[in-house]
């Protein structure tokens, strides 16, 4: 196995039920670019994500459409991957809870569940949300006095939609018996969940008491069944969240499935959205707890992203089964696939929620992309070109220790960047390439490279000039590489840096200043940002 130290990272995984919108593809690159950033910190990444096949919802989307669930899911899932695959998602794996590996791991589970005591078999009669796959006690349901909805109709207190009354045998967990442990684990890691705000909203919601949970189902059937009592299928939760264990070797035996599964769990980080906080911060665990696996490291979650709703006119959840989802090709016609990245990883504050608005797209992709990160890099390669013969200029002896203020700034900038991407402050991150960035576009404007070029006497000036400029954008083009990987690319190879691209060297390597070579073909090519037309909405 490999040497460097694990880094297995997911997303959850998404319900068939509809084509992915933009808040489907916020989470996934969300953890694209942290997944591509800790293999640029050196780290061994395995990187998850999935699609959620079973359950009520899908089973109901399939029926609408005329089909079977699996004839339903495998229509869904081309559009899942393709999707990934335009968005430049690097996962390592994709998951679906229908393949055979989840049917082996989910029927593990459930012995190894009997086996712990922690399971009973009871009846559930109360209150079921189908969007949510979720259950709900009398007390926790409101009623409806929005005229909306039939007057006196149980709606869902997460997400007001109507429920269903569900009476039927089941299986319940013992959820209730880890009230204290998990409260234990909690104060013993503050770190579990964050941002710490959620954190504090799991532990008031664990310390106001747990009731045990129904996790199988009788009156459908489009699940995975119970092995020893096969007329019950899975609750579809406790069957989807096994999913991050089964991608890595859970319930096998043979020993290179037993050696991947030492190796990769548990994962450091779940990256969910603020919806589903309390099946991963609270039910996953105890069930981890219950069947004595190590538990996750981290859990981190995001805010959703909002529309407003044209009746009421509040901001609401994106939604595949609210149907109000943004396609994410509008965004990418817009703006193109790197600059859709950088928006939605750099303008938006991944904790909390946000309204989407193509102006504001608008304004950071002319101001940081097209004027400020194109704009140096075509200025720069330029000049390079224009002075030097097509070339990066010959670099004299000395040169990388001469005193600059792009060179000062590089000092120590690649910690500074790390710390803000390890608590995925994005923006922050991005703050520091571009200070790289705005300082190399002053320093073109003080040192005056075209003033310097007409005076042949004065060509040793010209030359540090533009070499401390292409060390920048070399060094900047690294730090932009888990936003937008496709023009950081691009920038290296016109900077003749092709080994550079997908090198196993370490980020804080790759950042050291002078490791620019000379004498090489450097490349104007063409506009990486244009800028964009006047909105026009
Ligand atoms: O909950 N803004 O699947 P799901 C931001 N299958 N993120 C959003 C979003 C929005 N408007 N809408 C959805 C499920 N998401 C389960 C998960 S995991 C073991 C099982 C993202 O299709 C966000 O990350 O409803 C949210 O948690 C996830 O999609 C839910 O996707
Ligand atoms: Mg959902």
């Amino acid at each position: 196995m490999a040497k460097e130290p694990s880094f297995y990272i997911t997303t959850p995984i998404y319900y068939v039920n509809a084509a992915p919108h933009l808040g489907t593809a916020y989470c996934t690159i969300l953890t694209d670019v942290q997944a591509r950033f800790r293999r640029l910190e050196g780290y061994d990444v395995k990187f998850l994500t999935g699609m959620d096949e079973h359950g009520e919802k899908v089973a109901d989307a399939a029926e609408e459409h005329g089909m079977t669930p699996q004839q339903w899911c495998d229509a869904q899932a081309p559009l899942f991957q393709k999707l990934w695959k335009t968005l430049e998602i690097s996962n390592d794996d994709f998951i679906r809870t229908t393949e055979p590996r989840q049917y082996h791991a989910v029927q593990y589970l459930w012995e190894r569940m009997e086996e712990s005591g922690y399971l009973y078999k009871g009846s559930y009669d109360g209150w079921y949300c189908v969007p949510e796959e979720t259950y709900f006690t009398e007390n926790q349901v409101r009623k409806s006095d929005e005229a909306s909805h039939t007057e006196g109709q149980h709606l869902c207190p997460d997400c007001g939609r109507p429920l269903e009354r569900v009476q039927e045998d089941s299986y319940f967990f013992k959820l209730s018996a880890f009230q204290d442990k998990l409260l234990k684990l909690y104060d013993e890691h503050p770190d579990f969940v964050q941002p710490s705000f959620r954190m504090n909203e799991v532990r008031s919601f664990v310390a106001g008491g747990l009731q045990d949970l129904s996790v199988s189902r009788t009156s459908f059937d489009w699940g995975i069944p119970v092995p020893f009592d096969r007329k019950h299928m899975t609750y579809v939760w406790f069957d989807a969240l096994l999913n991050y264990m089964t991608a890595v070797g859970y319930g096998l035996d043979d020993s290179k499935s037993k050696e991947e599964y030492a190796y990769r769990w548990p994962a450091q980080y779940h990256i969910v959205g603020k919806d589903i906080i309390r099946f991963h911060c609270v039910i996953w665990p105890a069930m981890l707890m219950a069947i004595g696996e190590p538990l996750p490291e981290h859990i981190f979650a995001h805010g959703f992203l909002t529309v407003r709703n044209k009746k009421t006119g509040k901001a609401e959840k994106m939604s595949k089964s609210r149907g109000n989802g943004i396609d994410p090709q509008e965004v990418i016609d817009f703006l193109g696939v790197e600059g859709y990245r950088y928006y939605f990883m750099t303008d938006v504050e991944h904790g909390e929620d946000c309204a989407i608005s193509f102006e504001r797209m608008e304004q950071v992709y002319n101001a940081d992309l097209a004027n400020s990160w194109g704009n140096l890099v075509s200025r720069s390669l330029n000049m390079s070109a224009k002075y030097f013969d097509g070339k990066v200029p010959t670099i004299p002896e000395g040169w990388k220790s001469q005193d600059n203020p792009l060179q000062t700034i590089a000092q120590g900038i690649c910690e500074r960047y790390c710390s803000h991407m390890e608590k995925f402050d994005y923006a922050g991150a991005k703050d520091v390439a571009m200070e790289l960035i705005h300082a190399a576009n002053h320093y073109i404007e003080d040192t005056t490279p075209w003033a310097v070029a007409q005076d042949p006497a004065r060509k040793d000036e010209l030359t540090s000039i533009i070499l401390n400029l292409l060390e920048s954008i070399r060094i900047a083009a690294h730090l932009m590489t888990p936003f937008m990987p496709t023009t950081s690319a691009e920038v290296l190879c016109r900077l003749s840096l092709e080994d550079e691209v997908g090198s196993d060297e370490t980020l804080a390597t790759l950042c050291e200043w002078g490791r620019l070579k000379g004498d090489v073909p450097a490349a104007k090519g063409k506009a990486l940002f244009p800028r964009l037309p006047k909105l026009d909405r």
